[in-house]
């Protein structure tokens, strides 16, 4: 386990659902409820039609992340994402996870974050075969299986998820982190938790609601995140 934070299970609020205008606010507010992972959904117009966020906003949250030692989880939905590993470094990540479907040099760019002293992350979206983790197993630190299709926050989560995830397990070794991203909120958490996962991400049911610490403790104790 590169990464003592994703030892535990963790809940990690997605911003993509966050008020830009009070960004920093939210996220200080997520952080006193015990989030100890933050994830950062970067979308390029390309990979995924939506434009969204850039290492500007990685760094801007960087320093507020500092004193409670919460990870920045970046998941980057971008096209040839080995051309921008080094912006996100700089910009202060601590995991930056790439799309198998972004391009055909996964073993150059995930040795490039571990070299960088990151945790690596693969991505697959939902019609992606899991051999690929076959492929790259000694190479990651974290396996982000897509329970949407990546883009936008607010879908339903996709139910074949759920075996996709129990067939994940058994491919990777134990210390790498089972992501899933998309549709989580209290049921589908619990159920993909029991399938294997343990980094949930979660926005519209975080951010999207009326009260994002509460809604984040509420999912949080579902899944046995320690928060703290
Ligand atoms: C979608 C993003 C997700 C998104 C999830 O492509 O990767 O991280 O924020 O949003 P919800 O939790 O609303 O499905
Ligand atoms: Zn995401």
């Amino acid at each position: 386990m590169r990464l003592a934070q994703l030892a535990s299970p963790r809940v990690a609020p997605s911003i993509l659902a966050a008020d830009f205008a009070s960004l920093g606010s939210q996220v200080d507010e997520l952080l006193d409820a015990g989030a100890r992972v933050i994830h950062i959904d970067v979308m390029d117009g390309h990979f995924v039609p939506p434009i969204t966020m850039g290492p500007l906003v990685v760094s801007a949250l960087r320093e507020r992340t500092k004193a409670s030692g919460a990870l920045l989880d970046v998941h980057m939905m971008i096209t040839e994402p080995e051309r921008q590993i080094d912006e996100f470094v700089r910009a202060g990540a601590d995991v930056i996870t790439v799309h198998a479907e972004a391009t055909p040099h996964l073993n150059y760019v995930l040795a490039e974050i571990r070299a960088a002293g990151l945790a690596a992350g693969l991505a697959v979206c939902p019609s992606t075969p899991l051999a690929v983790y076959s492929e790259l197993a000694a190479a990651i630190d974290l396996a982000l299986c897509m329970s949407v299709n990546p883009g936008w926050g607010g879908q339903p989560f996709i139910e074949a998820s759920i075996g996709k995830l129990e067939r994940l397990a058994p491919l990777l070794a134990a210390d790498v982190a089972i992501e899933v991203d998309g549709g989580i909120a209290l049921g589908t958490a619990e159920r993909c938790r029991a399938a294997g996962a343990r980094l949930f991400v979660a926005g519209s049911a975080v951010l999207g609601s009326k009260d994002p610490a509460a809604a984040y403790v509420a999912l949080a104790d579902a899944v046995g995140d320690p928060r703290r």
